[in-house]
């Protein structure tokens, strides 16, 4: 029989995104040999802070026409402390996002069986946490406009412009409500700051209730982000479906990982969602330099990053196997330290892959 190969650009980056990457593509080749009938060509690219400073760049300059070859990527982490973020940052994870048209980031929230939320007091479970964030992916905040003049003077001006344009915002709603949709609760909380600032934001609220308008079926709400924080924390189980801009989606969802036990659960697929360019998928933390080189990270994110590639490419009964397979991996309590327990990156990832060839 002939197998459907997946071809994947894998780009592991720095610190413990060379870890969890490493995990992540074991585990997939185990879940393609267990289930059958597709399987995944991995090429890898040492695009890096180390590789940077040696050769001067992160990606050259035909780096996106050979991505542009793949079904999807796969991304660790980029960042070190000897390199300034901004310059690693744009230089390779932000250029990707925005030259492939990965208009939508994607990030759900869930606390996995055998964890829990710093939320317990409060009695949340499972069913009382269980969130998509869709953030705006190329504009907005992170849109690159603006510069400096009169640098390293006392007289310093410098300008960091938000980009709201119409085509950017009504994409990333529509993108929402589609989401919302498709989930059993059809409830979209649109985030926003239009209260102070009031040129981008409120354009961003008005093409909000224009769309709304086509899904009368979809329960919608609207929270100023500084509210929103509060929402989270106290009343998590009204929330399902959230919109939130490039800046304020980030932010949130650092702490919609941390109120679902760590950061390091949480995964984001950066989609193009017309598939005229491969899609790419990355745990949301960052490279981490504090337990980098010590085998420790939880590499949970990377596998539900993953399992979110293997649906992007086709394959949604395999993905939903991954995800089973590592929720009863943390049921049983084999998980990192940041979750509570005592396991390393490398036994989680051997339990998954046990658990994927047992089961399955
Ligand atoms: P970070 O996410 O790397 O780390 C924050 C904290 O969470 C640290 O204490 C870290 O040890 C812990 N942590 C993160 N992932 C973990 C995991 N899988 N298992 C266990 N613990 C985990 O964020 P930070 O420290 O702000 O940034 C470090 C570097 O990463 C910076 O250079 C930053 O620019 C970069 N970064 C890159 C991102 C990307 O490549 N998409 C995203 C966020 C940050
Ligand atoms: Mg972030």
């Amino acid at each position: 029989t002939v197998s459907k190969v997946h071809r994947i650009a894998s780009i592991p980056g720095d610190g413990i995104g060379v870890d969890i990457t490493v995990a992540a593509e074991r585990v997939l080749h185990v879940l393609a040999k267990t289930v059958g009938g597709f399987e995944f060509d991995f090429t890898t690219f040492d695009w890096s802070s180390e590789k940077y400073r040696e050769r001067g760049w992160y990606m050259p300059p035909d780096g996106i026409d050979q991505l542009k070859k793949f079904d999807a990527i796969y991304f660790g982490a980029v960042g070190s402390p000897d390199v300034p973020d901004h310059i690693s940052l744009w230089s390779l994870i932000l250029p990707i996002r925005k030259s492939l048209n990965q208009y939508v980031n994607v990030r759900p929230t869930r606390i996995l069986p055998g964890t829990t939320s710093p939320l317990s007091a409060l009695s949340t479970t499972s069913s009382h946490l269980d969130w998509v964030m869709i953030r705006e992916n190329s504009e907005g905040e992170y849109s690159g406009q603006g510069g400096t003049s009169h640098s390293d003077t006392s007289y310093a001006v410098a300008t960091e412009v938000s980009i709201f344009t119409y085509v950017g915002v009504s994409r990333i709603m529509r993108y929402a409500f589609e989401t919302a949709r498709s989930r059993p609760r059809k409830k979209l909380t649109m985030v926003t700051k239009s209260n102070a600032q009031r040129h981008g934001m409120v354009l961003w609220d008005k093409i909000f209730y224009e769309i709304a308008a086509e899904y009368p079926d979809v329960e919608t709400d609207k929270m100023l982000v500084d509210a929103m924080t509060v929402r989270m924390v106290l009343h998590p189980e009204s929330l399902d479906t959230i919109v939130a801009t490039n800046l304020h989606a980030d932010i949130l969802s650092d702490l919609a990982a941390a109120l679902s036990g760590s950061i390091g659960i949480a995964p984001s697929s950066n989609l193009d969602p017309t598939r005229e360019n491969p899609s790419m998928f990355e745990p949301i933390h960052g490279s981490a330099p504090d337990i980098a080189g010590k085998g420790i990270a939880n590499p949970v994110g990377a596998f539900w990053s993953a399992a979110e590639m293997v649906r992007w490419v086709g394959e949604g009964s395999a993905a939903d196997m991954l995800m089973q397979a590592v929720e009863n991996v943390t049921a049983a309590g084999v998980k990192t330290k940041d979750l509570g327990g005592d396991k390393n990156t490398e036994e989680v990832t051997t339990a998954v892959c046990e658990e994927i060839e047992l089961r399955f």
